[in-house]
């Protein structure tokens, strides 16, 4: 890709770009004017900093930058680690035209997002995600959060970004099972909402997994529109972005009955996402053989090809925990087939626990 692409989030003051192209780290003129003072906090991570700080050097030679290099995990998206980016703040002497750069997957962006949104009641943020779930998911959207003992993303906010900058190049080093988890989100945008992006993806499998650079531009551009288009329209989640969620209430319980070890979320939501499109053909709505182009291109992808052994009791249990199932009533974002996902409420709970039963043997 040679010249960046721009797509354009939210409305109004609110709205901000997400860039998407190879080599935007380097690219001074992009990122230089959406910075408005001359004090920076860089937060990443102690994975992420090696492989790519050197490329953001300009900006030290141009702003006052303090840096921030986090240890690496889920584990360290807390509480205690946002009270250490304020610390780094307070002593930048920050002020309100300051900004926090995240350079990192979802980890870093979601806590160096929280901390950008309550420093002085909010300053700037801008994102430049590293890996494929963050460039096509969590970087977009103004969600921010961190966990507590208690549970994930307890504590948050919504505070969009100043911008967004993906730079495919640094997909390059991301670890192949985290490469694969964030393409079951690639297809996720394609299940939901585009059947011709679901073609597109079932005749780009192997380049896609090969990395190919036009095929993974498509595919990064596509996904950042469908998610741009969904969170401009229902910015605090009151209708259509539940759709994201497609494969995620089957997967959240996946994740918690498994301690959060076993699975990366995206894997978690292949399996979701197959479970949900047979419990919508269990309960009538969407045909077969949906369910079998569904389940060949992710099992192409690697994704989902077989479930941790959770009883469908333990996982069911899990599921009723989830925020999502409201006064004992299971909602699910289930579709009629490919590109055609909905909000279905009051799901039967016998259904649900069938399509739990039957199908770790089958994935
Ligand atoms: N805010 C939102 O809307 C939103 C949406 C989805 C997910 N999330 C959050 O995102 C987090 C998951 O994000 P993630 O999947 O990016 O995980 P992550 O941030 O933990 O990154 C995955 C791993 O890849 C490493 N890494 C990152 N970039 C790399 C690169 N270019 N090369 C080599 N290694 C690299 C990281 O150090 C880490 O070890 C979760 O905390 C989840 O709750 C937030």
């Amino acid at each position: 890709m040679n010249r960046p692409v721009r797509i354009e989030v939210g409305s109004g003051e609110r709205a901000y770009p997400v860039w998407v192209g190879s080599g935007l780290l380097a690219a001074e003129d992009l990122i230089e004017p959406l910075l408005r003072g001359r004090q920076l906090l860089l937060v990443s991570n102690e994975t992420v900093m090696p492989l790519f700080g050197e490329r953001l050097d300009w900006l030290r030679r141009r702003r006052e930058v303090a840096i921030e290099v986090l240890p690496d995990g889920e584990a360290h998206k807390t509480l205690e680690t946002a009270a250490r980016l304020f610390a780094a703040l307070a002593r930048l002497g920050a002020q309100r035209d300051a900004a926090v750069l995240a350079l990192g997957g979802g980890v870093v962006s979601d806590v160096a997002g929280f901390a950008a949104s309550v420093w002085m009641r909010g300053i700037d943020f801008l994102v430049l995600p590293t890996t494929l779930l963050a460039q096509v998911d969590a970087a977009i959207g103004g969600k921010t959060a961190v966990n507590l003992p208690e549970g994930k993303n307890l504590v948050g906010s919504f505070h969009p970004p100043r911008a967004v900058c993906c730079d495919l190049d640094t997909l390059r080093t991301l670890p192949e099972r985290e490469y694969r988890a964030g393409l079951a989100e690639v297809v996720k945008y394609a299940a939901i909402r585009d059947a011709e992006f679901f073609t597109w993806l079932e005749t780009s499998a192997e380049a896609l997994l090969a990395r190919e650079a036009s095929a993974l531009a498509e595919a990064v551009l596509r996904s950042v529109s469908h998610k741009a288009e969904i969170v401009t329209r229902d910015e605090r989640e009151r209708g259509e972005r539940a759709l994201l969620n497609f494969g995620h209430t089957f997967g959240h319980a996946l994740e918690a009955a498994g301690g959060y070890r076993e699975l990366l979320h995206g894997e978690a939501v292949a399996i979701g996402m197959r479970w949900a499109a047979r419990l919508s053909e269990r309960l009538g709505l969407a045909s077969r053989e949906h369910t079998l182009r569904l389940d060949r291109l992710l099992g192409r992808l690697g994704l989902g090809l077989s479930a941790p052994s959770h009883s469908p009791e333990v996982l069911s249990a899990h599921l009723r925990l989830d925020k999502k199932a409201r006064s004992g009533r299971l909602r699910f974002i289930l579709w009629r087939g490919i590109g055609e996902a909905f909000l279905a409420e009051g799901v039967d709970v016998a259904a649900v626990e069938a399509v739990l039963g039957e199908a770790p043997g089958t994935l």
